[in-house]
């Protein structure tokens, strides 16, 4: 498995992996494009045998650059439950351009059971606990249309990094 930085050739790989991960939401590919160039340095890849396995998205939010915000984790069908999405977390909060966060925050819906183990898991780990918060709910910011998505917080100290 060799996990690196995404470069812009990765844009319709990265779609398509996506596509195959449901609950995630689809992006278009300009989004994806974005992400695999301008915010390379805090986005993952995973490859095995030269097939994109993983993806992890995730930006220094310009309004709070001291978190980093994890906005989407896929894992394809075929290499799940062997650890790829933790290793994936792990590899991103000790890049260079993530080591400094003080803390990590995505969003899950409450019934996204697989994310909230990983996210769980990754706290654990890192000796941390994780709150919960509605951040975006389903009348007010989905018009009804999708599920309340619960931000998930956690406190990153200065030795999780070189764990
Ligand atoms: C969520 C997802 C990324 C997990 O990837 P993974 O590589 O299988 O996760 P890991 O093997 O690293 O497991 C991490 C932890 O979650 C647990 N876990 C994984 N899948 C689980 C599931 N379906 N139900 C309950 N727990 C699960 C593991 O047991 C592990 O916990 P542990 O360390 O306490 O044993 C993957 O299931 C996926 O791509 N799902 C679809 C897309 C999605 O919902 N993404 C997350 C929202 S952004």
């Amino acid at each position: 498995m060799v996990l690196r930085r995404p470069d812009a050739e990765d844009g319709p790989a990265v779609s398509a992996l996506i596509a195959s991960c449901p609950p995630l939401d689809g992006n278009s590919a300009y989004c994806n494009l974005l992400q695999c160039s301008d915010f390379a340095e805090t986005c993952v890849v995973a490859e095995r045998a030269g097939r994109m396995v993983g993806w992890i998205s995730g930006y220094r939010p310009p309004s709070n650059p001291e978190r980093l915000f994890v906005w989407q984790v896929a894992v394809s069908d075929a290499a799940r439950g062997e650890g790829l999405g933790s290793r994936m977390l792990d590899e991103l909060v000790a890049r260079p351009a993530a080591c400094d966060a003080r803390e990590l925050t995505t969003t899950i819906t409450e019934t996204n059971d697989a994310s909230w183990a990983l996210f769980e898991a990754f706290a654990r780990r890192h000796g941390a606990a994780l709150t919960r918060s509605p951040r975006f709910e389903r009348a007010a910011h989905f018009a009804g249309a999708h599920d309340t998505e619960w931000q998930a917080c956690i406190t990153l100290r200065p030795f999780d990094h070189s764990n």
